[in-house]
């Protein structure tokens, strides 16, 4: 598909949950950080699939089995080819990106021995931590932790020193959910793979950002999630080399991912099935192949442009507010702006915010290390999509600037 002229206005009228008024005031959606809307088409695919193809796949010879299979297998071939992966058995759906990392840490994990390290920064989201404490806490392994500077960019000089022959995973964030910090994996990767240590990208903010090749990143695994790229909720990928998941034991058993089953001894399904026990998220999977169907219409490099217009835009006026601190001034950064003001709780400007029809997201998005780190409770965030515009910023800091009257009133 050759994608169209790109197109702020022509977008917006593709998604019907932009049109809403909240209160009585035209929605401002700048939490898509936590989740995108979706465009109509997604919709009417869901529509579609559970109105007239409903049936479980890989498991029946009638015919909306069959229909319902081939689609399921067609949206991971439509994703398989966006991302650059070399086969569809590279592309394992899961429940999202925390499903895809915990994927990861069960069953490559199981290779690890006491005294190796995973390498993480410290920038992550709670779902590329955690899993990583709890593999180290079964295997004996260790969690290191890339520091950051203040301005949210990775100590590049620490990683150097940090890696070593005892470093068997990088797992890091691509783009910081509360930074914006989009960090250079392509470096990162490469100086990971010199030791012999794979690399897990967290893609869960940056697919709908970036164009994504996973021949060219040359990550070893690559995760993210539909909800966040204009799909359904509950489904999500992990891209694995195929050789590197081939070499891995499943990470769940049941219906699909075997190949033979007797009470003495079970074998498995080849790839990508032997990841995926059980009845899958049918519809999601088809849901999001339509989001990614819906993207490849989409000038993708033109998207990224323009919400870094937006970005840098919102960054330079909220500079310019008294008493309001910018959490994450990465040189290297898009789509969020996350920020404090003095002697204000982002949850009280969240709430007023809302009630002038914002959403914006406030707290510590996952991100309690991170909150540690700059010593706050918690930040506003808003954060940006494709769809989203320099008009919306302009009402948005008009509100923010009467939350901050009405709170220091
Ligand atoms: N991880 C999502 C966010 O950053 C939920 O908001």
């Amino acid at each position: 598909m050759t994608p169209q002229p790109f197109s702020v206005a022509a977008i917006r009228e593709l998604f019907p949950a932009l049109r809403q008024k909240v209160y009585g005031k035209q929605l401002i959606y700048f939490d898509n950080g936590a989740t995108s809307q979706k465009p109509q088409i997604v919709l009417d695919t869901l529509a579609q699939y559970y109105a007239l193809e409903n049936a479980n796949i890989h498991r029946g010879v009638h015919y909306l089995s069959q229909q319902a299979t081939s689609a399921y297998e067609e949206a991971r071939k439509t994703i398989q080819h966006y991302i650059g992966a070399k086969g569809p058995q590279e592309i394992i759906f899961t429940k999202g990106t925390t499903d895809s990392i915990n994927l990861v840490a069960f069953s490559f994990g199981e290779r690890l021995k006491p005294g190796d390290e995973i390498l993480i920064s410290a920038m992550e989201h709670h779902s590329n931590i955690v899993p990583w404490q709890l593999l180290c806490e079964r295997k004996g392994c260790h969690l290191r932790v890339i520091p950051i500077s203040k301005s949210g960019e990775l100590d590049l000089d620490a990683y150097d020193q940090m890696l070593s022959e005892r470093t068997k995973l990088l797992a890091i964030t691509h783009i910081s959910n509360t930074l914006g910090t989009i960090n250079p994996v392509k470096e990162l990767i490469k100086k990971a793979h010199q030791v012999g240590a794979k690399v897990l990208l967290d893609g869960a903010q940056s697919i709908q950002h970036l164009q994504i090749d996973v021949k060219d990143l040359n990550c070893d695994f690559y995760t993210f999630s539909g909800h966040k790229v204009f799909g359904p909720t509950g489904i999500g990928v992990l891209y694995g080399k195929e050789d590197l998941l081939d070499s891995m034991p499943p990470y769940q058993g049941g219906g699909d991912m075997i190949s033979k089953v007797t009470f003495e001894r079970t074998t498995y399904n080849t790839l990508p099935l032997k990841f995926e026990a059980g009845t899958p998220h049918i519809a999601g999977a088809i849901g999001l192949g339509s989001a990614i169907s819906f993207l490849k219409g989409i000038d993708m490099h033109a998207a990224a442009a323009h919400e870094l217009e937006l970005t840098q835009y919102a960054q330079g006026i909220l500079d310019t507010f008294e008493g309001l601190h910018i959490i994450g001034e990465a040189k290297n950064k898009t789509s969020v702006v996350s920020f404090t003001i003095d002697g204000m709780h982002p949850f009280d400007i969240g709430t007023l915010l809302d009630k002038q029809g914002i959403a914006v997201r406030t707290g510590h998005h996952c991100t309690q290390p991170l909150m540690d780190f700059y010593q706050i409770p918690g930040t506003v965030r808003a954060s940006f999509a494709f769809y989203n515009t320099k008009e919306e910023i302009d009402i948005f800091i008009a509100a923010l600037e009467r939350s901050i009257q009405i709170l220091g009133a």
